[in-house]
């Protein structure tokens, strides 16, 4: 990302802050996944939309950044837990966690990081400046979000075991594994700018929007992207046989041969890349590459809506410009 001022200002003290985490050294299988997990990059988008979204609601952004810290720990979190449930072996182009230690490793540091996160949280409940009454919904917002992602995961495990999966089923799956997320960064960071519960509510629908946006736009950088920028497996979602929305929409325009060709290799226990490479054709042969790229723009175009419904400042204009960073976005 090649961030603008303000941003690079807000993203130093976001990489500060996740450097000073100062954990102990011992049991070294415990902490130094969380370290390698939390140090080998990530692009800091959730962390960024809480302080910002901080300062949009007319707070200090440096009141969010305990917020920030704990929404981007609880990110790698579910990251490291989700290369295990994904067989993924590589993250940001590094060895994935259960893949550099093993998957006990890989569960126990993470279960470690989802508690470390929450406990950033209680900052707010120490400073005088938040009632009881935002202490309170600082918790809900963030441990919801929790909730509505392991929701939204466990369907996406479910669903590459059902056939008829709709395109309205996938949309929530991904509000739950992806968007929850991103609506609670924003959210967050609003009730740290003590938002109105008004503002709350477009924060949230904001995250939703862009949440989906943003994964479709991941659906489709994992089958064209450049691996060595994406850092991931290309084609891992059609090896894992994920429903995606390119797969879904792939499977509804597809002809009785073509669809075939798309089960097999998505059923398939041992699927090699020549049929991923078939899949792959057969999904731009049906202009599905071409259409979902478009759905992306415009999800995006829904989201921009919704900021330009806050007041002006320099801090929306900053969401602006970290939206169309990640429209253009190769990983
Ligand atoms: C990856 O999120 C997980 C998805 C929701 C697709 P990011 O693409 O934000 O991951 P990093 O933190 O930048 O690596
Ligand atoms: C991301 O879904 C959802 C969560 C990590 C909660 P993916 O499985 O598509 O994410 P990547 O592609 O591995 O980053
Ligand atoms: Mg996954
Ligand atoms: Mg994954
Ligand atoms: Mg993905």
């Amino acid at each position: 990302m090649t961030p603008t001022a303000l941003n690079k200002e807000l993203l130093v003290k976001i990489e500060k802050g996740l450097q000073s985490l100062d954990l102990p050294e011992f049991p070294t299988t415990l902490y130094e996944p969380y370290t390698y997990a939390i140090s080998v990059g990530g692009k800091r988008i959730r962390p960024l939309l809480t302080m910002l979204s901080a300062g949009m609601c007319g707070g200090d952004p440096d009141d969010a950044l305990p917020a920030a810290l704990a929404v981007e720990i609880l990110h790698n979190f579910t990251l490291v837990h989700d290369d295990i449930m994904d067989s993924a072996d590589t993250r940001r182009g590094k060895p994935s966690v259960f893949k550099k230690w093993n998957e006990n490793v890989a569960i126990l540091s993470g279960d470690l990081m989802f508690a470390d996160g929450i406990q950033k949280l209680n900052w707010y409940g120490t400073n005088d400046s938040y009632s009881k009454e935002e202490f309170a919904a600082i918790y809900e917002v963030y441990l919801q979000s929790v909730v509505t992602v392991c929701e939204g995961q466990a369907m996406d495990m479910e669903f590459v075991d059902r056939p008829e999966i709709t395109l309205e089923d996938y949309i929530e799956m991904i509000s739950g594994k992806t968007a929850a997320l991103l609506s609670s960064s924003l959210e967050l960071g609003g009730i740290t700018a003590h938002a109105s519960t008004d503002e709350r509510a477009r924060l949230d629908q904001l995250g939703k929007e862009m949440g989906i946006a943003f994964q479709i736009q991941d659906d489709l950088l994992d089958a064209i992207a450049n691996p060595e920028k994406f850092g991931k497996r290309p084609g891992g979602d059609i090896f894992e046989g994920k429903k995606t929305y390119l797969t879904i929409l792939a499977l509804e325009r597809a002809n009785s041969d073509q669809k075939e060709v798309i089960l097999n290799t998505l059923n398939s226990k041992k699927t090699d890349e020549a049929s991923v490479n078939k899949v792959l054709e057969l999904m731009n042969e049906l202009k599905v590459i071409e259409d979902v790229s478009e759905i992306v723009r415009k999800t995006y175009q829904n989201a921009n809506d919704l900021i330009a419904q806050f007041n002006e400042s320099k801090y929306r204009k900053e969401l602006e410009n970290l939206l169309i960073f990640l429209q253009n976005r190769d990983h």
